[in-house]
């Protein structure tokens, strides 16, 4: 498929915009300075902090915030298990009650939750971190997918 062009200057924290591409929901959010905070210290909780499998995401995303600019992720929005749609939890727990839960993303269909990287906890049916999908910025706020 073609690249998908994204204006993302109305993009405001704690924010996410949803785009298409190849027919997945691609997520893109804006995370606060608190929650690219958090990210490290989840690491010995997450099944792959390093992002070392590499078909879960293009090189330039192998770093902390699996991103190109640390407080805007992009992300395929489909949950790794068997496909379920995550729902974004960027503040609150979901049920039961996880202490090690500091937000992100939770799939509804078995349980699997994910960090607001898209990195898969330990734990859960969801076998791989959520992919990055190939993009780059135009400029500051256009943001091409693809
Ligand atoms: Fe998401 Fe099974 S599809 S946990």
């Amino acid at each position: 498929g073609a690249p998908v062009t994204v204006d993302i200057s109305s993009l405001t924290e704690g924010q996410r915009i949803t785009a298409e591409w190849r027919g997945q929901p691609i997520w893109i959010v804006k995370r606060s300075k608190a929650v690219l905070e958090a990210l490290p210290g989840l690491d010995g909780t997450l099944r792959d902090p390093k992002s070392m499998n590499p078909d879960q995401q293009p090189k330039y995303a192998v770093n902390e915030f699996r991103s190109i600019k640390p407080e805007i992720s992009v992300l395929v929005g489909l949950c790794t298990h068997l496909g379920c749609s995550p729902e974004m939890k960027a503040e609150i727990r979901p049920e039961p009650f996880d202490p090690e839960w500091k937000g992100g993303y939770f799939c509804p269909c078995h349980k699997s939750k994910f960090d607001m990287a898209g990195r898969v906890y330990q734990g859960v049916p969801a076998p791989t971190n959520l992919p990055v999908p190939p993009h780059h910025f135009a400029d500051d706020n256009t943001l091409v997918i693809g």
